[in-house]
């Protein structure tokens, strides 16, 4: 298979390049730093096949220019949108609205501006995967501009999905919870049931494999966030409040 993959310099998107081209895929893996995709290619082992492309998913008229010409003249079966940022909002009452743009910049815009590229060229049968987050679940604190990006790409994805019926091409969502990246590393406060890199990879690949429309892990801490999405918004609060406290 053809397997495009943003956000292939780092953490998720690195393992599913190192995973996929072992399993003897060819990897188109994108990046924005030439240097680091340069490092994957010659870090990555097995008998797939291995493209880069450089390019940065904020910039509209670079993913036209080199994700949109690589997908007019190359086929591609599975593109990973993963790309993405986290940054926390610290001071509710004082916080810049620049650090929510940069935020949906990626996580949002990226994959609108990747999608508005690959749509086009994709065939029955292919599949446009977006990489969303557990996080837009429920009113994390701190999480204003994560959680909503995500939330936004979740709500844009499935919209797709629906509106794409009949086409034979499929939108598939991810969301996963706590997974080690340098994303996390940074992170200062508990992270509950915190997965390995290589463990996600592979609830990504066999979920992808079993050609599932929305892919979630680890499942339990997925199973406690639906249940805690249910229950009143006043009682939510009380516990996002309880998390805040815990953070102090
Ligand atoms: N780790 C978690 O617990 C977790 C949980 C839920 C969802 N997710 C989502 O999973 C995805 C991957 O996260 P991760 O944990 O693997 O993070 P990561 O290790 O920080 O990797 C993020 C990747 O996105 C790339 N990227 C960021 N901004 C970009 C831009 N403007 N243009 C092109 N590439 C860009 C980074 O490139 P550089 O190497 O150049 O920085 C890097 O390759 C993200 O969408 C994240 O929100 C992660």
């Amino acid at each position: 298979m053809n397997i495009l993959i943003t956000g292939a310099t780092s953490g998720i998107g690195e393992q599913l390049c190192r995973d996929y081209r072992q399993a003897g895929n060819h990897v188109i893996a994108c990046g924005r730093n030439k240097e680091k995709l340069a490092a994957l290619e010659a870090s990555t082992t097995g008998p797939g096949k291995f493209t880069s492309l450089a390019f940065d998913v904020t910039e509209r008229d670079a993913v036209a220019h080199v994700l949109g010409g690589y997908a007019k003249a190359y086929p591609i079966d599975v593109a990973i949108l993963n790309a993405g940022v986290c940054e926390y909002i610290d001071d509710p009452q004082h916080f810049d609205a620049a650090l929510v743009e940069r935020v949906f910049a990626a996580n949002f815009f990226g994959v609108v501006y990747c999608a508005e590229r690959l749509l086009p060229h994709l065939q029955p049968g292919n599949r446009l995967v977006v990489v969303d987050s557990m996080a837009r679940q429920f009113p994390f604190v701190r999480a204003e501009a994560y959680g909503a990006s995500k939330a936004a790409v979740h709500y844009f994805a499935r919209s797709l999905q629906a509106d794409l019926a009949g086409t034979g091409i499929e939108v598939v969502t991810i969301s996963p919870g706590f997974v080690e990246t340098p994303m996390t590393d940074r992170n200062d406060f508990d992270m509950p049931m915190r997965i390995s890199v290589t463990d996600a990879s592979k609830a990504i690949i066999k979920g992808l494999a079993k050609r599932k429309q929305h892919i979630a892990f680890p499942g339990v801490f997925g199973w406690i966030l639906a249940s805690m999405q249910r229950l009143p918004m006043g009682i939510q609060m009380a516990l996002a409040k309880r998390m805040k406290q815990s953070q102090k």
